[in-house]
């Protein structure tokens, strides 16, 4: 998931922004009083799932999982709408991947999956949009019927359910991706229901100073969004100092966020730092607040673009609001001359999945970009940000 970065980011001297344009990170950023809060009474799901196992990544998660089903034996069915690293993992875990189509919604159709299913096939593979149930009782169904066991793709679903049921809770097993839902330096979940991964090693923690310099990035990035200008000038000074020292004392950074699944990391688990901040956060306000800022959005722009969802059913914590636009380009790049980070949001996807054989998914790879609505967003921040969007989207 990479953000364009406002302009400037990365110069020695950032450039004006205009008069009253407010930083806008795309992801939620850390709060230094989220390093001493404590954990707030019993950890919801995931966190306390017994089946529960905690790596850096989401996947990690994914390539362990498809070791563990043996998907190597034959057939995974797939969105042809995905990520790509997902794809990435399951192939160097030795499957093979079909691809079932994804609608202009971002809706799948399980008649086509059960059209694809042959005797090759191991696994269905399903992924919940920005936190959109996908069609889960059906595949459930489904998987059932032909004795198949149903992956819960949930990297862009920590905290949403359908109705009172958490999403990642439908299937044989469910992935998480927490960092980009929490303010934490890494963090991937694999669920796998009704058992304890028995004979699964524990992930050793990652190096100490690459999770420390994820956490520093994400309190700088807390200190431009509150403290404006001075902040923006402070986090580049910082940045520079901080870049430094990581590349002459050699510390090796592992990045989040990146297109690529390196084996080399595959093994690797969870920070113990991320456990504690992701466990003191307070799970049903960030859900409260990422949808009052997504029904803003929905509101106030509505008119320029056509939702690709119209809706926010129940219990759903929305990732972003995706944004449908011809010119995602030019609109990327004028929300950020203003400050606000935005998502490319999954340009190209996996290279076994071949343009032009899912127009409809060609057509959302081309015009979905990702707006922000996390936590960190107050009603006035995003009313500003709908400006901005209303405006970039006009020209
Ligand atoms: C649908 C999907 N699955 C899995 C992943 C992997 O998550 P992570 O970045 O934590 O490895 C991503 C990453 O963006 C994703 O979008």
């Amino acid at each position: 998931m990479e953000a364009v970065k406002p302009s400037g980011a990365g110069a020695d001297l950032p450039p004006p922004r205009p008069p009253g344009a407010r930083f806008v990170p795309a992801l939620p950023t850390l709060w230094p009083q989220m390093l001493t809060a404590s954990a707030r009474g019993a950890p919801a799901f995931p966190f306390e799932a017994p089946g529960a196992r905690f790596y850096y990544f989401g996947r990690n998660a994914v390539w362990t999982l498809a070791r563990i089903l043996r998907l190597d034996q034959g057939e995974v069915l797939a969105p042809a709408y995905h990520h790509g690293v997902e794809i990435e993992a399951l192939v160097d875990a030795g499957a093979s991947v079909r691809f079932y189509g994804v609608g202009p919604k971002m809706q799948v159709e399980p008649d086509e999956v059960a059209r694809l299913i042959t005797p090759r096939t191991r696994a269905l593979y399903f992924i919940h949009y920005l936190g959109f149930p996908g069609p889960a009782r059906e595949l459930r169904t489904l998987a059932d019927a032909h004795g198949l066991p149903l992956v819960e793709d949930c990297a862009l679903a920590l905290l949403s359910r359908d109705g009172d049921r958490p999403l990642g809770t439908f299937g044989d097993a469910a992935v998480f991706s927490i960092y980009k839902t929490l303010p934490v330096p890494n963090g991937g979940v694999l669920v796998l229901s009704g058992s304890r991964p028995q004979g699964l090693p524990t992930p050793p923690e990652p190096p100490m100073l690459s999770t420390l310099s994820h956490l520093a990035s994400a309190l700088l990035q807390n200190l431009e969004l509150r403290a404006g200008a001075l902040g923006r000038l402070l986090r580049q000074a910082v940045r520079g100092l901080g870049k430094l020292t990581v590349s002459t004392a050699k510390i090796e950074r592992v990045a989040t966020g990146t297109q690529h699944f390196n084996r080399a990391h595959a093994d690797l688990g969870m920070s113990a730092l991320t456990r504690r901040i992701a466990l003191a956060q307070d799970f049903a306000s960030i859900v409260e607040r990422r949808r009052r800022n997504f029904f803003l959005l929905l509101g106030h722009l509505r008119d320029v673009a056509p939702p690709v969802f119209a809706e926010l059913p129940p219990g759903v914590c929305p990732l972003f609001y995706p944004l449908r636009v011809e010119d995602k380009a030019g609109v990327q790049s004028r929300l950020a001359a203003r400050g606000i980070e935005t998502v490319d949001f999954w340009r190209y996807g996996h290279p076994a999945c071949l343009p032009g054989e899912f127009p409809d998914v060609d057509a959302l790879r081309r015009t979905i970009l990702e707006v922000p609505i996390h936590q960190d967003l107050t009603p006035a921040a995003m009313t500003a940000l709908a400006e901005a969007v209303r405006d970039a989207v006009k020209r």
